[in-house]
């Protein structure tokens, strides 16, 4: 970093926590790569400090921003203007600063996409069960619904799952179903179903010997995505691929999401591969 200069634009995250985010290390290695005078940092910003920070990134001119963990949903009022989708989703997970004029998008929705086409994976006409109906099954139900997928939400807290899925009726003719996340309704969806996508945090680190599906359920028929991704291969992931099912790690999302913040405030396609790479030694190091 002993580049930067008076002309160094900076870019970065608000959240609360983000010390561990993978983010920094993914552009600045993009930013390198392509030759750009940009610089990417994380800001620590507690929920009463947002509507403060906000204001800092048009006071003090800072390009973009990535807005993660808890600041998605309640950031949108402070912000000038939307893209619909995020609009739609209601959740903003990158801003750009175009002359003091901040503008929300939301790139999970198309990085869950993005991230499915790469591995060969079309949901159009299929059905595809969701486990969770958070910020993160938000953005993910929206894109499939969007690419004709048909959805089946399920979650520990049914309330939730049924009101994700009835907005999203009101705007898709799909059929959108919502259940309860336990056994009976996993084994009577599984049969039929074409992609699961776990967005819940059941196997995340520290507590890496959970899984959101039993292991008996689980067919090699069904393509199993886990949006988790420390660690890089969940139980979930690893029973899987062991009975042959495909599966697609929540990395994938992760670099997909960020290559369309990048390209956002840039107006530059950064290499992929280099921001997968960045992540994985990373969280390689996190592992061992
Ligand atoms: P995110 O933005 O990552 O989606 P979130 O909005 O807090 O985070 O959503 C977390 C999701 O994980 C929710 O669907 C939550 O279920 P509830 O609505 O019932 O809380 C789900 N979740 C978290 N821990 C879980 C657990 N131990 N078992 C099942 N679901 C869990």
């Amino acid at each position: 970093m002993s580049n930067i200069t008076g002309k160094t634009k900076v870019c970065g995250i608000i959240g609360d926590p983000v010390a561990h985010s993978m983010s920094p290390i993914m552009h600045n290695a993009a930013f390198r790569e392509l030759g750009l005078d940009f610089i990417y940092v994380a800001f620590q910003v507690s929920q009463n400090d947002l509507k403060e920070a906000v204001s800092g990134i048009r006071s003090l001119n800072i390009k973009g921003i990535n807005v993660t963990i808890p600041h998605k949903v309640t950031i949108m009022p402070y912000l000038d203007r939307f893209e619909p989708l995020a609009k739609e989703i209601g959740a903003v997970n990158t801003v750009v600063n175009e002359a003091g004029t901040l503008t929300g998008y939301n790139t999970d929705a198309p990085g869950f996409l993005q991230a499915l086409d790469s591995n060969g994976v079309d949901p159009k006409g299929k059905r595809v069960i969701i486990l969770g109906a958070g910020g993160a099954a938000r953005a993910i139900s929206f894109a499939l619904a969007e690419n004709g997928a048909h959805l089946i939400i399920l979650n520990r807290t049914y309330d939730t799952a049924d009101k994700l899925a009835h907005h999203l009726r009101q705007k898709y003719n799909n059929q959108i179903q919502a259940l309860p996340l336990n056994k009976e309704s996993l084994a009577q969806t599984i049969k039929g179903g074409y992609l699961l996508v776990n967005t819940t945090s059941v196997g995340m680190s520290p507590n890496t010997a959970g899984t959101p599906v039993e292991t008996r359920l689980l067919t090699r028929e069904l393509i199993i995505c886990d949006i988790v991704y420390h660690p890089l291969e969940t139980r979930l992931l690893k029973e899987a691929q062991r009975i042959g099912a495909k599966t697609i790690s929540g990395l994938d999302m992760l670099v997909w999401q960020g290559v369309f913040a990048f390209e956002k405030w840039t107006g530059q396609r950064p290499p992929e591969s280099i921001m997968k790479n960045e992540a994985l030694s990373l969280l390689g190091r996190h592992e061992n």
